[in-house]
């Protein structure tokens, strides 16, 4: 539309400019033809009545004369007729004949050409001439009326008007067209020309001749834009929903998305009342469903609700979100043995703990082995099966997939594959005692790119692979070769929606305080510190309790005063070790608050049940402070929902060393969740700081949350994507597609 209007615009001001130059022109003419004619006209009448006049003239006969001259001005043209016999003042004539012409001046005019007149009645045209026979001063005067001339000289100008209208249409018409045509021919020649497709004919030559010039100064262009991308990724870009759009489209123009995951964003559950859909309690999917609002791409997960099966169409699908479909989730089955032995067994009771410093030992059994193998496999299946082209961008997410990246490189060798590993990764000692590691480790360097939250973590991972497998491990560059094949390892720290969509509909943050407070029945002014989690034994929910316990021994005018809300997600119950942390959880929130019998409230309220996030949202507005005690933790995103959560830069964050989130949130009151003293301090701390300080630090927590949003990460890893795929392309045929160069 611009590019027609810089050709449409120029093209429009010339031929206005032709237009209101040649108009005046073409007045001026035709008025000139008109006079001639009526030059000629006046001729042929004065030499017709040259006789008759001469004779009434010299017979003095006033009233034939008038009679006569009556004659010739019925003729429509011919305006008016005088006579001047001598030199006299006035003129004998018509009674139109103008005032202003007397005899002395029309002896001015005689056998010469009209004179032009133009009294208030309209333009008139003079011609004189002399009647010889009725004396040698006597002159006949005929006035015509040119006003029909200038009604001919508007009707011209007016079809003039709207033949330079049409002409202008007709030619901004062709103009554009052409203009289209020729710039979609350059910009074709040139998009093939940066991805080095289709430019040169397999028999040599180019395929658009005009653009071979060229050729070179682009790709060098090409190359110079790369070299300089990752310093404006990292440090410039400002990422939003739209930021990652353009990028998906920009860059990544045209391509498969495809996201694995084992648990789903939206499960469908039946109850009492019919089928309804819940959001997991997972961080995984709190990163990532945003990032698939914005990709429109598919997203396979294990179909593990209740009304799963009821819920999609005959292909596994089902669009998703509910209310407002953006992408498509395709559900794999899994029998009752492979999620077991898949799931809780190798996944949760064997990686999990393996991955996280928690003291539970993790337990390998071959068979729930040979299921994790089964199960990856599926999925690799399912992804080839969604794939409409041979390259797809395949986003594989978690300790639950860690084979499926070979096999889904087996399958599809050209596809581009990102692991994100969400959880933390040991240190080769630590992962050395998994019987499969080599499997494992194998199985992940079938990626591209693989990410973890922490440079800790990469460097962990680098170090197993160096211990465990024959690879090179370039420490300076972060790539692994294997096989000849590398991938690239870097640290993406994930994060949330900015801002969250839960936030939208939220009530102020003063009646959400109110709401909470009503809801466990404590007074207006009663302190709130909140903790959100999964049931889960890493995330050092008794260390928390007795964190609290240990605050009231120290601090005591805070009982009775001071309530710990702890939001409890039910999680992986089939797995013995957190059926027994459940237990531990209950009893302990138990313990502390029977040990407080007189205090008016009760220290610790435990709600052990999922929580949509709303409601979850609610409670982070309505809080004091948020407790974040991770005994290990990849990231926790619990941590930035909190400052996402506080727009009122108030609220004070309480903050696990041992999270990756610490790593970025300094702001925030960083603790060892083993050291209950001082996590008690912390409390104590939280609960009576100044709120002058809570501001200042939950600003800067909050700029870097904005900033280091979930678009960040999912466009760094989506960038990094395609800068990988554009070297592939450009790389010469000789090499392994996927081979990256150092940076
Ligand atoms: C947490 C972890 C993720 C993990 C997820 C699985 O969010 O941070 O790494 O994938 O839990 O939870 P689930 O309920 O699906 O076992």
């Amino acid at each position: 539309m611009r590019l027609s209007l810089r050709f449409l615009v120029p093209l429009l001001i010339a031929l206005a400019i032709a237009a209101y130059a040649t108009v005046p022109l073409i007045d001026a003419q035709i008025l000139r033809w008109f006079s001639r004619d009526l030059d000629v006209r006046a001729n042929l009448i004065s030499n017709t009545v040259q006789e008759p006049v001469s004779e009434l003239l010299l017979t003095g006969n006033r009233l034939r004369l008038e009679q006569f001259f009556g004659r010739l001005t019925s003729d429509e043209r011919l305006y008016a007729v005088g006579v001047c016999a001598t030199d006299g003042e006035r003129p004998f004539a018509t009674r139109d004949f103008p005032d202003e012409l007397d005899c002395a001046a029309l002896r001015n005019l005689v056998d010469a050409p009209g004179a032009l007149l133009r009294p208030p009645r309209g333009l008139l045209h003079v011609a004189v001439r002399s009647i010889e026979d009725a004396g040698p001063r006597a002159l006949l005067a005929l006035v015509h009326d040119m006003t029909f001339a200038e009604r001919r000289s508007e009707e011209t100008k007016r079809y003039m008007v709207v033949f330079f209208v049409a002409l202008s249409a007709v030619v901004a018409l062709i103009t554009v067209v052409i203009a289209q045509l020729s710039w979609r021919g350059w910009i074709t020649g040139l998009r093939a020309l940066i991805r080095g497709e289709g430019l040169l004919r397999p028999a040599g030559g180019f395929v658009v001749p005009e653009l071979a010039p060229i050729a070179r100064d682009v790709r060098q262009l090409v190359r110079d834009l790369e070299a300089h991308y990752r310093p404006r990724d990292g440090d410039q870009m400002v990422w939003t929903q739209q930021t990652l759009r353009d990028v998906l489209k920009g860059e990544l123009h045209g391509n498969d998305v495809i996201v694995v995951s084992n648990r789903e964003p939206y499960i469908h559950v039946r109850g009492p009342d019919g089928i309804h859909v819940q959001r997991p309690a997972s961080g995984l999917v709190t990163a990532l469903e945003p990032v698939m609002r914005a990709c429109s791409g598919t997203w396979i997960a294990h179909g593990s609700g209740s009304a799963d099966r009821e819920t999609v169409d005959r292909n596994d699908h089902v669009a998703v979100p509910p209310n407002d479909p953006a992408y498509r989730i395709r559900r794999i089955w899994l029998t009752p043995d492979e999620e077991s032995g898949y799931y809780s067994g190798f996944a949760n009771e064997g990686l999990w703990p393996l991955c996280h410093i928690a003291h539970v030992r993790p337990t390998f059994r071959s068979s729930d082995f040979e299921y994790y193998r089964r199960v990856n496999q599926k999925f690799a299946e399912a992804v080839v099966a969604e794939s409409q082209r041979d390259d797809p961008i395949v986003l594989i997410q978690d300790y639950h997939f860690a084979l499926l990246p070979r096999m889904v490189r087996k399958m599809l060798p050209k596809a581009t594959i990102i692991t994100f590993w969400h959880i933390p990764w040991p240190n080769p000692e630590a992962f050395a005692i998994c019987p499969w590691r080599n499997e494992l480790l194998d199985g992940m360097l079938g990626s591209s790119i693989l990410g973890f939250h922490t440079q800790f973590h990469c460097n962990n991972f680098l170090d197993t692979v160096d211990r465990t497998l024959e690879a090179r491990v370039d420490r300076e560059t972060m790539i692994v070769v294997r096989d000849g094949r590398p991938t690239q390892v870097r640290r993406y720290p994930i994060s949330i929606e900015w801002p969250p969509a839960a936030l939208e509909g939220q009530p102020e943050v003063p009646e959400a305080r109110r709401s909470i407070r009503a809801r466990i029945g404590v007074p207006a002014d009663h302190k709130i510190v909140v903790g959100i989690d999964r049931l889960d034994y890493t995330k050092g929910i008794l260390e928390r309790f007795s964190a609290v316990a240990r605050l009231l021994e120290i601090e005591p005018k805070w009982a009775g005063n001071f309530t710990f809300v702890q939001i409890a997600a039910p999680t992986r119950g089939m797995i013995g070790d957190y059926r027994d942390y459940a237990l531990r959880v209950k009893a302990l929130a138990h313990e502390i608050n029977t040990h407080y019998p007189r205090a008016k409230y009760p220290p610790i309220v435990l709600l052990a049940e999922h929580h949509e996030s709303d409601a979850v949202y609610e409670y982070l507005r309505g809080a004091d402070a948020c407790f974040v005690s991770s005994l290990h933790d990849g990231m926790n995103l619990v941590a930035k929902e909190f400052i996402a959560a506080r727009d009122d830069e108030h609220g004070v964050l309480i903050l696990s060393q041992f999270a990756g989130a610490s790593r970025e949130l300094p702001e925030a009151l960083i603790v060892n969740p083993y050291d209950a003293d001082q996590c008690a301090a912390a409390l104590h701390l939280a609960l009576s700081m100044p709120a002058d300080e809570q501001r200042a630090r939950m600003r800067l927590m909050r700029a870097l949350v904005r900033d280091f949003n979930v678009y960040r990460w999912a466009g760094r890893m989506l960038m990094d994507a395609a800068v990988m795929r554009q070297r592939n392309r450009l790389a010469p045929s000789t090499e392994a597609p996927d081979t990256i160069h150092a940076r």
